[in-house]
């Protein structure tokens, strides 16, 4: 998937994603502003959560259930300052509990993140379009 996109286009893409996915950990990757949790917060529509979407703060991960009972969890590694602070949150309980996983700054735990987990890098094109591209296993 190799799509540029405007931010009315944003629930297709969204759909796309949650269509196209193999696995529930999506990483979110791209510079700061980007549209990271733009992206999320759509895909967290999509999957059935309506409320607010904001990256968490004072915590590693927010947790969301979905209008069908799914959980997602949702997580910036922005300020997380070694990888040993998500150990100690329990990161790999939540990686293999089968719940929706949707990650920013993902390259500050990057021994930690599951191989099959699907990737999504959005770059700035021309226009104040994006571009994603996701690639997976
Ligand atoms: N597809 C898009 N087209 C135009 N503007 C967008 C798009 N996606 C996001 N934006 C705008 O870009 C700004 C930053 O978005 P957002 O907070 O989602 O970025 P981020 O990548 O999560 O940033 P950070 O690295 O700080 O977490 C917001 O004002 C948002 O409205
Ligand atoms: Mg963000």
């Amino acid at each position: 998937m190799d799509i540029n996109y405007s931010i009315e286009e944003l629930n297709q893409i969204a759909e796309n994603i949650i269509a196209t996915a193999n696995h529930k950990i999506l990483l979110f990757n791209g510079e700061m502003g980007v549209g990271k949790t733009t992206l999320i917060k759509e895909v967290c529509t999509v999957l059935g959560f309506n409320d607010t979407v904001s990256s968490p703060t004072f915590s590693l991960v927010n947790e969301y259930l979905t209008s069908n009972d799914e959980i997602i969890y949702h997580f910036d590694f922005y300020r997380i300052e070694n990888e040993e602070e998500a150990l100690d949150i329990g990161i790999e309980d939540y990686f293999y509990s089968d719940n929706w996983c949707l990650i920013e700054w993902s390259e500050n735990i990057k021994n930690l993140v599951p191989l099959n987990a699907v990737n999504i890098n959005i770059t700035l094109t021309d226009n104040n379009l994006r571009n994603i591209q996701l690639t997976q296993n």
